[in-house]
């Protein structure tokens, strides 16, 4: 039964729930939005709908304010002190939604980074008769650095544009133009009038020209994945529990990952290590805890535990330091400073934080980056931090909620930043260890590079890159690569090609197939790959590389997102099983071998690949031009 959940993810994952937030102010309709959501699907009671109406009726009002339904939870945020976000609940025969309800004041950056972290969807509005404005860039922006996995683009106020075409492609193509920057596997766009109710619930008469779904049949029907992070086992203690001297127990609420009675486990930062004995609820005592699950542990031994500590299996740790790279988005009108002091709240512990230094801010609009010394109310950046005690922390993009902070003025307690931590500290970014700083002996040393990449990059007169190859066997990622190359070496170009096939003979020749197998063949890999990009060298990777978490974690290795290019190359089942360059196919169909990529096991393709060549239709020349492209 376990072993069942664990495999399909069925514990982390219940389809019929979606949670979504909103971005947008007052002026673009949001309170409107979500009222019309609540009103047309008739998730709202009756006695409420008479009192909005009569409000409504007896203030002028030509249409029924559904602002109005939202408004009524103003007061209550108020009170909220640092965050202040409220939730809302509906549900229709298909699905249960969760909305991150975020006021909509200008402060629209703190109420996206703390109100949407989870969401599985950011609904963006856009007001029609004003165009695309800066605003909705610095949502789509801050919904891409948060990892949500799909975003709506609403154009609202359509009725006030007479529902013109023209206006929605335009909108459209400005926002695609900026979009296609951003790490952001979904987006689709809606023409709506939340105030008449064009296309929120039911389909509008007025925009014949628009076949898509209605805003609420999207929400309905997106395909929601398990976003949580299923491997890694971390429980933050939040407190130990000692009624009587015979009971010891350690609580809190599992961050990401599973545990089990009789798992060895470590406990951080002291090192200790110990199993667990038990895994007690409220409800009776559990076979098996997951993400998001409240329990507490009692251990085998009696180990010293304390609040803020974390819990994790002995042989899969996190990244323990006191420095790191995180990108900030500061929510204060109080500038955030260099060299000044502010409290840090990561998972159960909370420290004192330093900003050591501030490599650049992002221009939203351009998505450059500005040499900066501060960051004002809303702006972003990339900043390096000092905390006065150790975190026990993963980067964001593998663990959301091992990897996020808020920060927290020391004199007001407000919440004044949040954050995303990006990798390790400068010496694990340049060695790129992030990942497998878990194995490194305490008396190993990084030395840095003797000659920097950028000399040697200039030297060479390209940019050092990855470029990263996933598909199934047979797909064409070698044929391609290679070729790609040859095309590459002929212009003077410095490169490297690192192949599966090849690999596997000599460095990785000791592992196999299973999904631990090739998690870690793609972690050597990876650190490989990493030491020819410090070399100044283009470096090509064809791996069938199948999980998403493994190819993640390589990105996560490099300085920068755009070192790395993730191509997907793909082709039908049919097509590869006629190729079957190796007779693998041939093999697997006869049962000789199994666990092959493409025939009895999955290749997860990546969600926002940079670039997809299917080789059904492109020849192999095609495809290198296309690949190409991608250097200019
Ligand atoms: S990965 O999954 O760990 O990324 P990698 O790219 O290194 O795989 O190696 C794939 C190569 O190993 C294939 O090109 C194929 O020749 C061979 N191979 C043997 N068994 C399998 C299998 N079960 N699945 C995929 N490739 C396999």
């Amino acid at each position: 039964m376990i072993e069942n959940k664990l495999q399909t993810g069925e514990a982390y994952l219940n389809m019929d729930m979606l949670r979504f937030t909103t971005a947008g102010s007052v002026d673009d309709g949001k309170s409107t939005l979500i009222g019309r959501l609540l009103y047309d699907s008739k998730s709202i009671f009756e006695d409420q709908m008479e009192a909005i109406e009569k409000t409504s009726k007896s203030s002028g009002e030509e249409e029924v304010n559904l602002a109005l339904l939202t408004d009524g939870l103003q007061a209550e945020r108020e009170q909220k002190i640092t965050i202040d976000v409220a939730y809302r609940y509906f549900a229709t025969p298909k699905r249960k939604f969760i909305i991150a309800d975020t006021p909509g004041h200008t402060q629209y950056t703190r109420n996206m980074v703390t109100g949407a972290s989870t969401a599985d969807l950011a609904i963006i509005l856009v007001d029609a008769s004003k165009g695309l404005l800066t605003q909705s860039r610095r949502h789509a922006f801050i919904s891409s650095l948060l990892r949500i996995p799909h975003l709506v683009v609403a154009i609202n106020k359509m009725d006030l544009v007479d529902y013109d075409e023209k206006v929605f492609d335009k909108i459209v193509s400005d926002f695609k133009e900026f979009s296609h920057k951003l790490d952001i596997s979904d987006i689709t766009f809606i023409p709506i009038s939340a105030l008449k109710g064009d296309n929120v619930v039911d389909k509008s008469d007025n925009t014949d020209w628009y076949n898509g779904s209605t805003l609420l049949h999207h929400l309905e029907n997106v395909k929601v994945d398990a976003g949580e992070n299923i491997r890694d086992f971390r429980l933050p203690v939040q407190y130990v529990i000692r009624p009587n001297r015979n009971f010891r127990g350690f609580s809190g609420q599992v961050a990401s990952g599973h545990v089990r009675p009789g798992d060895e486990v470590k406990v951080l930062p002291s090192g200790l290590t110990t199993k667990v004995k038990e895994i007690v609820t409220r409800d009776g005592n559990l076979e098996a805890a997951f993400t998001g699950d409240s329990i507490t542990l009692t251990m085998e031994d009696e180990i010293d535990i304390s609040r803020g500590d974390m819990i994790v299996r002995k042989n899969n740790v996190p990244t323990v330091r006191n420095e790191f790279e995180a990108y900030i988005c500061w929510m204060n009108e109080k500038a955030m400073g260099l060299n000044k002091q502010y409290i840090l709240q990561h998972t159960s512990r909370t420290v004192q934080v330093f900003v050591e230094d501030l490599f650049y801010r992002i221009n939203v609009d351009t998505l450059s980056r500005e040499q900066a010394e501060k960051l004002d109310l809303n702006e972003i950046g990339r900043v390096k931090l000092k905390t006065s005690l150790p975190l026990f922390f993963d980067p964001y993009q593998i663990n959301q909620k091992t990897g996020s902070f808020i920060i927290i003025d020391p004199a007001s307690n407000v919440t004044v930043g949040a954050g995303m931590i990006r990798a390790g500290s400068t010496v694990a970014k340049e060695s790129g260890q992030t990942i497998s700083e878990k194995l490194i002996s305490p008396n190993v040393i990084w030395e840095p590079w003797n000659i920097p990449r950028e000399e040697r990059e200039k030297r060479n007169g390209h940019k050092a890159k990855v470029f990263w190859f996933t598909g199934i066997s047979g797909a064409g990622k070698s044929t391609i690569a290679r070729e790609l190359e040859k095309k590459l070496w002929n212009e003077g170009k410095r490169t490297m090609l690192l192949d599966g096939d090849q690999v596997r003979h000599g460095l990785n020749g000791d592992l196999g197939f299973s999904p631990k197998d090739r998690a870690e063949n793609i972690r050597r890999v990876g650190q490989v790959a990493r030491l020819f990009f410090e070399h100044g060298n283009i470096v090509l990777c064809t791996f069938v590389s199948p999980y998403v978490k493994d190819r993640e974690a390589v990105k996560a290795m490099f300085p920068e997102e755009t070192d790395f290019i993730e191509i997907h190359v793909t082709c039908s089942p049919d097509t590869a099983k006629k190729r079957d360059p190796k007779g693998l196919y041939k093999k697997a169909e006869k049962g000789e071998i199994s666990g092959l990529t493409g025939f009895d096991s999955e290749h997860e393709s990546p969600k926002n690949p940079d670039l997809i060549i299917n080789t059904d239709s492109l020849s192999v020349e095609e495809a290198v031009n296309e690949i190409y492209k991608l250097f200019e």
